[in-house]
């Protein structure tokens, strides 16, 4: 039996979800742009998913659009914004996704777009003082920061960006990807501008997912060609990837609180295993529940020998989880996340991910094996 903890990477399909969807692929493949019956019957179930995200939300159907993930939403946001309202600086962090760095590095050689890297400490906690200092001194901006960060856990203080963001008429971006079913989002109470979401990440299928876009908000398409998403995104929708994402958002609502309880027991519990029987392990990024996504932790295992082994001999013991180290200096691979927290470069660290369908004994076998790799080391 292998044991999956990567769930930040993506998640295994949820049966119900994977059952709405082979209903729809079976049953239902009218172009949803057709006028006649075929297209029309399609077209309902698309804008049943729509109201279906947008309720759950708190917000209106006509905020949502589909796309193919995370990173397309991601690149929506930021280049409309750009070019919708002339906008001038970017604010944003270290420790994005590449979907938001990658795009930024981008936009600065293609259009010479002016963005600030905010402070980051040692838990990957952003500087907001540095953030409110730059906004005063920078109308037209656009402030693109995650709310749980996708390596180390570590969450945004989203209400409080929000309200800064909003104190200094910027606009705000948030990378929702990996919080969203598994903390309730209510927009309709938070000014937000944009969030994004990647259908994968929470049980639902992968390629789709969605950007919600303010209404006071109006920005150009970043696909253009058929009428679709109202305009906003050329192209055939993918309809049961829509259909999917809708339930998998709807599940992870509907056992929201439980699951949030038992994953955080989960990574509380797998704390206490790796204090009690790895010495001298550390982890990056906050721990405290409060401030840290429940399903996410990063392991700093002590120096070792071939530390570029520990992920391959987890692998090869039968357990999935990713990982990297900071970069040491001089080189430039590993993790710009880890590297931007001043991490251990000479230490591996793993993260290890956890969703509803891991258990303590997946944690105890995932804990006696990274003993045992440790105490071999130590016999060396
Ligand atoms: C925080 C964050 N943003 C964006 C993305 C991109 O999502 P996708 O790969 O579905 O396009 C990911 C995926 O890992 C992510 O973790």
């Amino acid at each position: 039996m292998r044991i999956y903890f990567d769930n930040a990477a993506t998640t295994a399909i949820d049966p119900l979800v994977f059952e709405e969807m082979t209903k729809v692929m079976r049953d239902h493949y009218g172009n949803p742009s057709s006028i006649h019956a075929h297209g029309r019957e399609v077209r309902t179930l698309i804008e049943k998913a729509r109201k279906t995200v947008a309720h759950l939300l708190n917000v209106s159907p006509s905020e949502i659009f589909f796309t193919s993930g995370g990173t397309e939403a991601d690149n929506m946001a930021i280049r409309m914004a750009l070019e919708s309202y002339s906008i001038n600086h970017v604010i944003s962090s270290p420790i994005e996704h590449h979907a938001v760095l990658h795009t930024l590095e981008e936009l600065e050689k293609s259009k010479g777009l002016k963005y600030s890297l905010l402070q980051v400490d040692s838990k990957g906690n952003i500087n907001l003082e540095q953030l409110e200092e730059l906004l005063q001194n920078s109308p037209k901006t656009l402030v693109s920061l995650m709310h749980a960060n996708n390596e180390i856990g570590t969450l945004l203080d989203i209400e409080q960006v929000s309200a800064i963001c909003r104190k200094y008429d910027a606009l705000f971006h948030c990378d929702t990807v990996q919080t969203m079913g598994h903390y309730r989002h209510d927009l309709g109470k938070l000014p937000v501008d944009f969030v994004t979401c990647a259908a994968h990440k929470l049980h639902g299928p992968k390629g789709v997912g969605f950007i919600y876009i303010n209404h006071n908000i109006k920005i150009k398409p970043l696909l253009f060609g058929g009428a679709q998403e109202r305009n906003m995104r050329g192209g055939t929708e993918n309809v049961y990837g829509i259909v999917g994402l809708a339930k998998a958002l709807e599940l992870a609502y509907d056992e929201m609180e439980d699951h949030q309880n038992y994953i955080q027991n989960l990574k509380t519990y797998m704390i206490q295993q790796i204090n009690e029987h790895v010495p001298d392990c550390t982890f990056n990024g906050e721990i405290v529940p409060e401030k840290s996504l429940y399903t996410v932790l990063n392991v700093c295992f002590p120096e070792m020998d071939m530390a570029d082994m520990l992920l391959f001999n987890l692998d090869i013991a039968g357990i999935s989880a990713s990982g990297g180290s900071a970069c040491s200096s001089g080189t430039n691979i590993g993790s710009h996340v880890l590297t931007a927290i001043g991490a251990h470069s000479e230490r591996p660290s793993v993260r290890f991910s956890f969703s509803k369908y891991n258990t303590k004994e997946e944690v105890d076998i995932v804990v006696s094996k990274v003993k045992e790799i440790f105490l071999h080391e130590a016999l060396r």
